[in-house]
């Protein structure tokens, strides 16, 4: 360890979410194929020209060091839309250190952060502006937007933690939200697999 460190600061719009100082990474509905659980009209929609951008988030992994001493941080923009009855979502992730925690803190919208770990359990909190989650350690996230304006978190973990997608990609989330008679509701994923 060094005795002096740079420091880092970054500019991030309360309202959108969006930074003007750095470059987003941004998943459209063609990303997404292994997540929505109706992939069928996911194609129709990309086949009419419409691969809409399901979400944007900004990583600081270039610019902070990726030590366990370290946090990492950003903002996740979740656009609001469904793909037949599934709200549009991030595709969620373990982290690669899986007993890592991480605090989302919701800026503007509307949704949920819904949460599962290895052994099955499975949590789901509201997002609304001001409200701040905590996911506990060993549990993958995932971002919901239920509403009609864009889903505005900031979150922070510890910096050497990784993502893992690969887990969710391939076996899904045990629950997934979808709408029902105009509201939210919580149903299991037929398609998960064991
Ligand atoms: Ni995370």
């Amino acid at each position: 360890m060094t005795l002096k460190e740079k420091a880092y600061a970054i500019n991030f719009d309360l309202a959108t979410g969006l930074s003007e100082s750095k470059t987003s990474t941004k998943r459209y509905l063609a990303d997404m194929k292994k997540l929505f659980n109706h992939v069928e009209l996911l194609e129709d929609s990309i086949q009419q020209g419409n691969n809409h951008m399901v979400y944007e988030y900004y990583s600081v992994d270039a610019d902070v060091p990726k030590t366990d001493g370290d946090l990492h941080f950003g903002t996740s923009i979740v656009y609001p839309g469904k793909v037949g009855d599934e709200y549009y979502m991030t595709k969620g992730h373990f982290h690669e250190v899986l007993a890592t925690g991480e605090v989302y803190l919701c800026l503007s919208g509307e949704g949920y952060m819904l949460m599962e770990n290895p052994e099955g359990d499975w949590q789901i909190e509201k997002f609304i502006p001001g409200q701040a989650v905590h996911v506990p350690p060993r549990y993958a996230h995932r971002s919901i937007n239920i509403g009609n304006e864009p889903l505005v978190t900031f979150f922070t973990f510890r910096a050497d933690a990784g993502h893992d997608y690969g887990t969710i990609e391939t076996k899904g989330y045990r629950k997934l939200v979808v709408e029902k008679d105009g509201q939210p509701e919580i149903i299991d994923n037929p398609n998960w697999e064991q």
